[in-house]
């Protein structure tokens, strides 16, 4: 009788502290169950009227059953501490603090750099050519009019795959050979072989030559090629649209001039030279920027072009080259070494 009238008391504070949502509440339960006039301490009263020898076991009943109830009430009271805790650190959060980094990544500088080239190029009418990494010496060379005593087809600036003739001592020269490309220009041939003129194309990609690497050279590199043929296109042409596009990289304030130089594939040849007002430690210097000229009647003729009614430019520059003059960069192993610490400074910037 009296373990059932236990369960009983055991079972309502139970259900009493289920709607208990405040510490005062709390208290007050307890008190109608442990406190001195409380339930259970009533019924421990009891225990004078029980007969002598049913008292231990009275005692074993009562004390298990005020040890459940006694948990019921710790447990419900670090649950509304708890809830406490959580209330009063969210009325502290201090909106003026800034908010915590979320950062999910982000492109790459030589990704950024490669887009903000197309779509300055964009503007003037320029599209995206594409085309494989791996080349055959037809294109990479022998198509952009380079003798095959160019120190560029050296072995020791390209790599080449070997082919099976190859180890069965047959002359690389003799036996078309694929290379990973040394350059962006074996684009302009494969555009030239699919596309009619008039044409306008940039051709970004990545590029491949033996260097050893160090600051400023890498085996593993990027370029963006371009090409204008139309009618009656001239140097000044060239230097229009070039001057334009360092323009919109550079700023309005730069100077440029056409230095003579020699490329196989066009005649004349220049390099661009390029002054910044505000570039760092290279402010107000001439600077070396990209190799330019127009398209060398030999090339047009090599891909069935009439040079006599087409004629046309084309200019090459390092992407790599232009992202560390853009923002500084002194080494270019930076690029390819997977820094967070590096790759996060570029990551808000467009
Ligand atoms: N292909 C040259 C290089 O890798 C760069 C270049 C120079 C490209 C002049 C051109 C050009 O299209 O006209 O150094």
């Amino acid at each position: 009788m009296e373990n059932q009238n236990l369960q009983v008391l055991v079972a309502d504070a139970e259900t009493a502290l289920k709607s208990v949502s405040t510490k005062s509440q709390w208290e007050q339960i307890k008190a109608t169950f442990l406190g001195p006039n409380g339930s259970l301490t009533q019924f421990a009263k009891g225990i004078g009227s029980v007969p002598k020898e049913e008292r231990p076991a009275f005692g074993k009943s009562l004390n298990q059953a005020k040890g459940k109830v006694e948990t019921f009430f710790k447990s419900k009271l670090t649950h509304l501490e708890d809830l406490e805790d959580i209330k009063s650190l969210g009325e502290c959060i201090d909106p003026t603090l800034p908010a915590s980094p979320t950062f999910s990544g982000g492109l790459h500088p030589l990704t950024k750099t490669k887009r903000r080239i197309i779509s300055i190029f964009r503007k003037i009418g320029f599209t995206v050519a594409e085309a494989s990494e791996v080349e055959t010496e037809w294109f990479c060379f022998d198509a952009l009019n380079t003798p095959d005593d160019h120190p560029a087809r050296d072995e020791q600036d390209t790599l080449f795959f070997p082919s099976s003739s190859e180890w069965a001592n047959v002359s690389r020269k003799k036996k078309e050979s694929y290379l990973l490309r040394t350059h962006t220009s074996s684009v302009q041939i494969r555009t030239l072989l699919k596309e009619k003129p008039p044409l306008r194309i940039i051709a970004p990609g990545r590029c491949f030559r033996r260097d050893t690497v160090d600051a400023t050279h890498s085996a593993n590199f990027h370029q963006t090629e371009g090409l204008f043929v139309d009618q009656n296109v001239t140097v000044k042409d060239l230097k229009g649209v070039l001057d334009y596009f360092l323009r919109e990289l550079f700023g309005g304030k730069i100077e440029t001039r056409l230095r003579p130089s020699f490329f196989p594939f066009t005649e004349p040849s220049f390099e661009v030279d390029l002054k910044v007002p505000d570039l760092g430690k290279l402010s107000n210097k001439w600077i070396e920027i990209m190799g330019c000229g127009m398209v060398d009647p030999e090339v047009l003729g090599l891909v069935g072009v009439d040079s006599d009614e087409w004629t046309g430019f084309a200019f090459g520059l390092g992407i790599e080259r232009v992202t560390m003059l853009l923002h500084g960069i002194d080494d270019i192993r930076h690029f390819y070494q997977n820094d967070q610490r590096f790759l996060s400074q570029f990551s808000s910037q467009v």
